[in-house]
């Protein structure tokens, strides 16, 4: 059964000390199988968040509510799917791997799952290097992380998180701080892993020309929420706040967003864009917009489309 992955009514909240913050509010999507779905959102909006209760990798302090399913079970809770159903590319490539541990080591672990022998592990870390662009395996397997690149850290990455061949992987931010030569390099390694096995990807980015190149479908994040998803979000956005971010780019004439931004985990009883929107009513201050589809393939959360 490849039904995707399914998120019901998701609420993410940080207990802290002296208050809870909300990063994840209330997100019902559907990311279906075989697709590069991009999450793009401004910092601090809960993409990363959002990812981590996919691969069950919250702190303990983080109470999660609502329901995750892959292909139909249940994944909410659960670290059960990491590595073997989906990996991860994580957002550092300098803080993510171990200074301690070579490469070599790296692999064997993200390959344990599938309870090879020492001498097939060392074959498959191999070729997995050699699938990401490293002629040279044996040299790279007995390297650690400082003798490595930038770009050589983050293609490592992208091995050990696509080592156990997951259908899905969560790529966070995967061209963040690299130059062009090796961003290009990262977005062609990313297009490689659907040869190799991976059919489904979510990619979190702040960088929209990968989004534009890489992804055939994009969700839109905003204070905890996603409120517009689909095929051609940046070609054609609908929802007010997609609109406003993406005048907010250079290409576009720098226009900034009017209004302040939400405080971090801040809720609003109504549309989490209602402060800043040209185009709020009074009922968008009191109800929250359902997700609504003018278009095939495109969802919106926001009462103009009702
Ligand atoms: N471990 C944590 N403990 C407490 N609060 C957290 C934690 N991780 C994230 N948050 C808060 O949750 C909210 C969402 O954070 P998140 O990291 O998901 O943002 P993001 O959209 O990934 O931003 P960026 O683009 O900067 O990576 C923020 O207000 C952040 O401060
Ligand atoms: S629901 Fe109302 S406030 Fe929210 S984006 Fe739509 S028009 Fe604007
Ligand atoms: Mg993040």
């Amino acid at each position: 059964m490849t039904d995707g992955l399914r998120i019901k009514d998701l609420s993410v909240t940080f207990q802290l000390r002296d208050r809870d913050v909300r990063a994840v509010d209330g997100v019902s999507v559907h990311f279906p199988a075989g697709q590069i779905t991009g999450i793009i959102g401004e910092s601090g909006c809960g993409k990363s968040v959002l990812g981590m209760a996919v691969l069950g990798l919250l702190p303990p302090y983080a109470k999660a509510a609502g329901s995750i399913t892959l292909d139909g079970s249940p994944l909410l809770g659960t670290r059960r799917a990491l590595g073997v159903k989906l990996g991860l590319i994580p957002q550092n490539p300098a803080e993510s791997l171990n200074p301690a541990r070579t490469v070599q080591a790296h692999l064997s672990e993200a390959l344990r799952p599938l309870s090879l022998s020492r001498r097939e592990a060392k074959a498959w870390s191999a070729q997995l290097l050699r699938d990401f662009g490293f002629p040279d395996p044996a040299r790279v397997l007995k390297a650690y992380p400082h003798e490595l690149s930038g770009g050589m850290q983050q293609r490592v990455l992208c091995a050990v998180g696509s080592a156990c061949t997951p259908a899905w992987l969560l790529a966070d931010e995967p061209t963040k701080g690299l130059d062009s030569a090796l961003r290009d390099q990262v977005l062609d390694t990313l297009g490689s892993m659907r040869g190799r096995g991976v059919a489904s990807m979510l990619v979190i980015t702040h960088d929209l020309t990968l989004a534009r190149s890489l992804c055939q479908s994009l969700a839109v994040m905003y204070a905890g929420q996603v409120l517009e998803m689909g095929q051609g979000v940046l070609e054609h956005p609908l929802h007010p706040y997609t609109a406003a971010f993406l005048n907010a780019l250079p290409e576009h004439g720098f226009q900034p967003i009017q209004g302040i931004a939400p405080r971090a985990g801040q809720r609003l009883p109504g549309c989490p864009f209602a402060p800043r929107c040209p185009h709020c009513r009074e009922r968008c201050t009191r109800e929250r917009p359902g997700a609504c589809q003018p278009e095939s393939q495109h969802m919106v959360r926001c009462f103009l489309y009702e």
